[in-house]
């Protein structure tokens, strides 16, 4: 019963106008510039969830697609095409901030005993 109205009260937030960013109802691509252009280009082999449970920067967007372009029969873009949708990806799906910390340096780690000396 509690779960149930708490379900419903995430429900309203998420569909709520303001609070998130308004997603296209059929493929779930939220609507910012260039979404289009990724729907015409990135739906027809897989799921848009494929591209939307991803995430990351510019570089990682564009490893992905230059990897389905010599590995799974995507075509090539010319240059404007690439750049709207590189665009839209990494500001629309870009990298995780707080997902993980940074990792801590050697002079912040706890003491260990097992640490080699530095070589001499
Ligand atoms: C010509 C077919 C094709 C098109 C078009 C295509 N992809 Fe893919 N993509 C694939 C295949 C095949 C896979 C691997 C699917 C799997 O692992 O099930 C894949 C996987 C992915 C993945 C998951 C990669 C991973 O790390 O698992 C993402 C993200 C992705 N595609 C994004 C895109 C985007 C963004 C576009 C548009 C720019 C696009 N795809 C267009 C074929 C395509």
């Amino acid at each position: 019963m509690i779960r149930t109205a708490a379900l419903g009260l995430m429900i309203g937030l998420a569909s709520s106008p303001g609070l998130t960013a308004e997603q296209d109802p059929q493929t779930g691509f939220i609507i910012a510039p260039g979404w289009e252009t990724v729907r015409n280009n990135c739906i027809a082999c897989h799921s848009s969830k494929l591209v939307t449970q991803n995430s990351g920067s510019r570089e990682h967007w564009l490893s992905l697609i230059r990897w389905m372009q010599e590995k799974q029969g995507l075509w090539p873009f010319d240059a404007k095409t690439e750049e709207t949708i590189l665009t839209y990806l990494s500001s629309a799906y870009g990298p995780k901030e707080g997902a993980r910390r940074p990792p801590l340096r050697a002079a912040q780690l706890p003491e260990n005993p097992y640490r080699q000396p530095p070589a001499q």
